[in-house]
């Protein structure tokens, strides 16, 4: 499990703390995460959690609002959102998946229609043509029908769709528990092991 390198997009999309958090749960997995985050991902970071990377990394910000990862052994490379030559743009990379958390309505056509226009889609494209796992997080309601058919072209394609929908049973107490439930959720779909949230005994 350790030493995983999983690329993580983060997009415009409301929910900027499913990806904090998942990032946390990679930190602490010691997983290798390279970073991509669209600029309206940067913008709603710093609306909705005041995490503004211009200033600040992610490590510092968890660690300033959460006190240090525990175990945390993983680390995060960043990428530029047009860099097109980075080295996750090519399948001779060899990351495990790649998760899009949040993903917004936009990215998710850019993605069901091999766009390949920034680096998110182009990761994205990259990681279904070398048939690894791609797993998105959208977020958005109510759907339209070009909606419903980008996320059925992506399913389709290869990608799982975890919407974010935080489930209740496990009687969350803050945002967090809400936004570890999808982390978790996201994790299980990779096969990894992790105590975001007890499973559900019946
Ligand atoms: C405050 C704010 C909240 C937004 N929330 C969502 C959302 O929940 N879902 C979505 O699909 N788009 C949302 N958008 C719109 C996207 O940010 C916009 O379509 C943008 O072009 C997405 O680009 P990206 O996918 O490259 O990040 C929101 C925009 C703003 C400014």
């Amino acid at each position: 499990m350790a030493d995983r390198r999983i690329v993580t997009a983060v997009t415009g999309a409301s929910g900027a703390l499913y990806a904090v958090r998942f990032l946390r749960a990679c930190l602490s997995l010691g997983m290798r995460v390279d970073l991509v985050v669209s600029e309206y991902g940067h913008r709603l970071l710093i609306e909705e959690c005041g995490l503004n990377l211009k200033v600040e990394s992610v490590e510092g910000w968890l660690e300033r609002r959460y006190g240090p990862v525990p175990r945390g052994t993983g680390s995060i490379t960043r990428h530029g959102e047009h860099e097109l030559g980075a080295s996750i743009a090519s399948g001779s990379q060899g990351w495990d998946a790649m998760v899009v958390v949040p993903c917004s309505m936009k990215t998710l056509s850019g993605i069901a229609h091999g766009a390949a226009s920034n680096l998110i889609e182009r990761a994205a494209d990259v990681t279904l043509k070398e048939r690894r796992p791609l797993i998105l997080v959208p977020r958005e309601t109510p759907l339209n029908l070009v909606q419903i058919e980008n996320l059925r072209i992506a399913a389709t394609a290869g990608a799982a769709i975890v919407t974010a929908m935080p489930a209740f049973y496990q009687k969350p107490q803050s945002l967090e528990d809400l936004a570890d439930f999808i982390a978790g959720r996201v994790l299980s779909l990779l096969r990894i092991e992790h105590r975001l949230f007890p499973a559900w005994e019946g």
